[in-house]
């Protein structure tokens, strides 16, 4: 597109975090840095987007319509020769295929102070506690958010023939995902709206219930127990790598693996920079979540008149990768301004097995750990590592002081506050985001 009617919005690529190169945002089926190799993964691309700050463009509930014109597919779908009446109606009807499956579309979610729990947490009228409900999103939590970009990225690539079977939808290759919980719900969710196949790669700990859903949504399923001969790491995810490596399409909550996640992932800061807020407390299992939180506030506070608030990174005693990267970034040399150049020395497997009722963020591996590091250094936030004790209470404060029927991990933002409470002053604002449904 010539410069002169590039959008002033929206997104002009890539970059590569830690070797700087950089994707143009026409290019499809982009979905890791191009030199990131078997050997050498230690690369994640970040969106470059228009300096303008994120604003809402219509009052339309539906995030990727109300916020339309600052998502990278958007972008995308622009560069290819998609006009903003087709883009429009491309979200506007995969939505309602989706919430035929979902029981319900893509939803701005509420965000208010919760007053009782602000009471019991002894914050002044002034500060207090704000709650993200992300329950009634698509699937049951904001992972569905992080998948829709890809989703309409891709389809938007088939459309044009610019995928390796061109737009033969009969010949697509599957989507593969490695979860056991709301992302696997939530890509096998959208998959089934499209009625594209998936391979789901799942531990032998996943729950039934879920198990079940996602058999009824038509995916396909693979148990991966440790094999004896595996390298470290989570064997679902290494499952996973060996069938995009055979050709299925990354479809991931990770952004190392699928950079296209971080797109959709970021509404869910743009809506929040419409509260001022001191802190945010945000659950951190492979860490895409907490980038795009961070990362989306940054991108909108300043449109909202507000400003960065700080980010805490939460995980629990029995895994914390991203605490101990936190503190070897800052302990080796040059600090946190060069933990990406040392990733294999700060950001290495938890060696032990997590066990917490917060199983949904067990994740051995902080795959996204540079961005919530990079956003924690800016905003002036850090990592908190909470006991089980603040595991369990956090969620038994959301029981009876909301009607939210969030899951352990869902709450586990508001066990890192529990655990920081002396550090936060009363007048305090502060943000957590309850996501993923009690099943
Ligand atoms: C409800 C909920 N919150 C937070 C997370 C953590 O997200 P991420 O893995 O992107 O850090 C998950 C991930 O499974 C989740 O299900
Ligand atoms: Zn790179």
């Amino acid at each position: 597109m010539p410069a002169e009617i590039m959008p002033a919005v929206g997104v002009v690529g890539w970059r590569c975090v830690v070797c700087s190169i950089t994707v143009d945002i026409a290019d499809a089926m982009v979905f890791r840095c191009p030199n990131a190799t078997a050997d050498d993964p230690y690369h994640t691309l970040q969106i470059v987007q228009h300096d303008e700050a994120v604003r809402r463009v219509s009052g339309d509930s539906n995030p990727f319509v109300a916020y339309q014109p600052y998502f990278a597919w958007d972008s995308f779908a622009a560069a290819l020769g998609m006009t903003e009446p087709e883009r429009r109606a491309l979200v506007v009807e995969l939505d309602a295929a989706i919430a035929v499956i979902a029981g319900t579309g893509f939803v701005t979610t509420p965000f208010t102070r919760v007053d009782s729990l602000s009471d019991v947490l002894g914050f002044t009228a002034e500060g207090g506690v704000w709650v993200k409900d992300e329950t009634h999103q698509v699937a049951g939590s904001h992972k569905a958010r992080h998948l829709f970009s890809t989703l309409l990225q891709l389809l938007v690539a088939e459309s044009f023939g610019r995928t390796p079977w061109g737009s033969r939808i009969g010949e697509r290759r599957a989507l593969a995902i490695a979860s056991c919980g709301n992302a696997a719900l939530a890509a096998s969710t959208l998959a089934a709206a499209v009625q594209w196949p998936i391979q789901v790669f799942v531990p032998p700990s996943a729950n039934p219930a879920v198990l079940a859903r996602l058999v009824e949504l038509g995916a396909t399923i693979t148990m991966c127990p440790r094999r004896p001969h595996d390298p470290a790491g989570d064997p679902c995810v290494l499952r996973y790598r060996e069938a995009v490596a055979a050709g299925a399409i990354p479809f991931s909550v990770q952004g190392t693996e699928n950079a296209w996640c971080l797109d959709g992932g970021r509404s869910i800061g743009w809506e929040m920079a419409s509260q001022a807020l001191d802190r945010v407390f945000v659950q951190v299992g492979g860490g895409a979540f907490a980038r795009c939180v961070i990362g989306g506030l940054a991108q909108a506070v300043g449109g909202n008149g507000n400003v960065l608030p700080k980010l805490h990174a939460v995980q629990t005693q029995s895994c914390a990768p991203l605490a101990r990267a936190w503190r070897r970034a800052l302990d080796g040399p040059g600090g946190l301004a060069t933990a990406g150049a040392r990733w294999r020395d700060c950001m290495t497997p938890w060696e032990t097995e997590g066990h917490s009722a917060a199983d949904g963020i067990l994740d051995d591996e902080t795959y996204d750990w540079l961005g919530i590091v990079n956003g924690m250094a800016a905003s002036g936030g850090s990592p908190v590592v909470s006991p089980e004790s603040d595991v369990l209470l956090a969620n038994q404060l959301a029981r009876a002081n909301t009607s939210v029927v969030a899951s352990y991990t869902g709450t586990a933002g508001l066990a890192g506050l529990l655990t920081y409470r002396a550090e936060v002053r009363d007048h305090e604002r502060v943000a957590v985001i309850f996501s993923g449904i009690r099943r």
